[in-house]
């Protein structure tokens, strides 16, 4: 006889007492953190193996998995201990589900429905960007829809309508390479080094910005393409072998905020939002947070810049929207798998 794997039903209502245990391993972070109801983070551990992606200039996905397999159990530990509270207290426990690399996602849905079974509490999944959209409500609980959220990441970079939790409408996305690509690609031809974002935020230090104008983004609509000024930047560096490389790096970097911040407050203003937050890898960049918040100054709306641990990945976006899927949705059933090419459900 064959029944379908029921996840267990949660123990009592979802509140602010609701304790979830979340995981993240769609990339090259092991993660593991505890929130009580919804955004008190008890504790938030960050493993990563990026130091072994390195020497091949990206994450190669069999590192990732192999590193996760090894490093879940401790990093779930730790995560228990540092948050100081029993086992017997965790009310639920979420995992990231997509998007993200299979075998690496694979390895976090794994640990997590085991647990939820040995412990008999619900499993969450969790899809990565809608937790990336909680990670600002998470450091900011007061803030005020609709908002609009910008999630640049290595692997996306779209424009957010929030109306509330759960509730998100795609203003706009980028039509070839995301911004974390591009500053990836663009570092790795610089020969600065991998992870590329954080490469050309340090050596912008050295650079003017007004060096080489660069092309801003795509004209008429809230999407973004980022190709454009990856190639330029190329072409120009083979044209000119003697320029500075900070130049170049300023340069880029100022084109590729310019177009961010540009589109997101066209966004803002098209759907009266109350506020603009940052969300992804890519709002760790110094030169954008700089921008937002005096950007959203001058239009007269609230600035959301999250830490950069929390824009980064982490699980403590992943509990926290494992605690809103779980009080909108209740329980996701055992069977449900990883989904890779997992996106944000919203209409456009
Ligand atoms: O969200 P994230 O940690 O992983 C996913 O892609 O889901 O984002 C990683 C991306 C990488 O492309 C990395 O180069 C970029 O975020 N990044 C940055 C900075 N720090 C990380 N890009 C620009 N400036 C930074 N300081
Ligand atoms: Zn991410």
């Amino acid at each position: 006889m064959t029944t379908s794997a029921r996840s267990s039903r949660p123990r009592g209502p979802i509140d602010e007492s609701t304790v979830v245990l979340g995981i993240e391993t769609s990339c090259d972070e092991t993660a593991a953190s505890i929130v009580m109801g919804g955004n008190d983070v008890l504790s938030s551990v960050v493993s990563t193996s990026i130091e072994q992606h390195v020497p091949f200039g990206g994450v190669v996905p069999e590192i990732a998995s192999r590193a996760h397999v090894e490093l879940i159990v401790p990093v779930i530990q730790q995560a228990i201990t540092e948050a100081g509270i029993a086992e017997a207290r965790i009310d639920a426990v979420a995992a990231t589900v997509g998007p993200g690399l299979i075998g690496a996602l694979l390895v976090g849905v794994a640990a997590a429905k085991s647990l939820a079974l040995v412990w008999d509490v619900p499993f969450v999944g969790v899809n990565h960007l809608e937790a990336h959209l909680y990670a600002g409500l998470l450091e900011d609980p007061g803030l005020e829809f609709p908002l609009v959220v910008l999630l640049v990441s290595g692997g996306h970079t779209m424009l957010v309508e929030m109306r509330g939790p759960g509730e998100y409408r795609l203003l706009g996305e980028t039509i070839d390479d995301a911004a974390g690509e591009a500053f990836d690609k663009v570092a790795r031809f610089l020969g600065l080094g991998y992870p590329g974002g954080p490469a050309i935020d340090r050596e912008s230090r050295f650079g003017d910005p007004t060096a080489i104008a660069f092309p801003r983004a795509i004209p008429d609509s809230l999407d973004f393409s980022f190709s454009g000024v990856k190639t330029s930047v190329i072409n120009h560096v083979r044209k000119h072998p003697d320029v500075v490389t900070a130049d170049v790096a300023a340069s880029f970097q100022t084109a590729v905020v310019d177009s961010l911040v540009a589109k997101a407050r066209r966004a803002a203003r098209e759907v009266g939002a109350k506020g603009l937050a940052l969300g992804g890898g890519v709002a760790a960049n110094s030169l954008l947070r700089d921008r937002w918040v005096q950007a959203c100054a001058e239009d007269g709306i609230r600035a959301f810049v999250p830490s950069r641990a929390m824009c980064t990945d982490n699980a403590a976006m992943i509990a926290a929207a494992g605690w809103h899927r779980l009080g909108s949705d209740g329980p996701t059933s055992l069977d449900a798998g990883a989904h890779p090419g997992l996106r944000l459900t919203m209409d456009r």
